[in-house]
């Protein structure tokens, strides 16, 4: 599958009657809001883990040096915390293009605080996109972001950013502080 997916992602129609739908995100998505937004809620979805798997050429590198930005990994039992929009589908002419580079937007059960479940949407990198980098040993991984950028900022950045804003949400997600951990310890070299 090629990594640019504007055009199945538009193609996903599903929600488009709707006045609204729930986009779930879990990674840039929780910190860096950049469309309207109706509602915001922390939550989450079962059976994914983030992992720093994908490449990024457009955003966090570029075509000959990318970043590594995080995708979800299929875990069973595994829950990922996350912050949950309430958009119009309008939005999503944007969106798709914002996550273009390899991410499928596809629906998924999302789950609020207090139990209330909602079928909704997220953006997931998988396996057969062509900037999928796949697994790495959390130093690897580090290293590669230490040295990333592109168009939208630093590769390291975008783990810090991450990191707060996790830790805001109270959510505990082991291998992004192991790669916060390598990257502070590094420095900026
Ligand atoms: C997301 O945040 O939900 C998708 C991945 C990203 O844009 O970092």
């Amino acid at each position: 599958m090629s990594a640019n997916t504007i055009d199945i992602n538009q193609r996903m129609n599903r929600f488009d009657r709707h006045h609204s739908v729930w986009l779930f995100g879990y990674g840039s998505l929780i910190y860096k809001a950049d469309f309207p937004f109706i509602q915001r809620r922390p939550a989450r979805i079962h059976h994914w883990v983030r992992r720093f798997w994908q490449g990024s050429h457009d955003h966090r590198g570029t075509p000959e040096a990318p970043g590594r930005v995080l995708t979800l990994a299929s875990q069973p039992g595994a829950v990922c915390e996350g912050m949950a929009y309430l958009i119009t589908p309008q939005e999503f002419e944007h969106l798709d293009r914002r996550e273009k580079n390899g991410y499928l937007r596809l629906a998924t059960a999302i789950e609020f605080a207090d139990g209330e479940q909602v079928e909704g949407l997220f953006y997931v990198a998988r396996e057969d996109n062509s900037a999928y980098l796949g697994p790495a040993t959390e130093t690897e991984i580090a290293a590669q972001i230490a040295a990333a950028q592109g168009p939208s900022g630093s590769n390291r950045d975008y783990v810090l950013h991450l990191a707060t804003a996790l830790r805001q949400l109270g959510e505990d997600d082991a291998h992004v502080f192991a790669i916060e951990r390598y990257l502070n310890n590094r420095g900026t070299d």
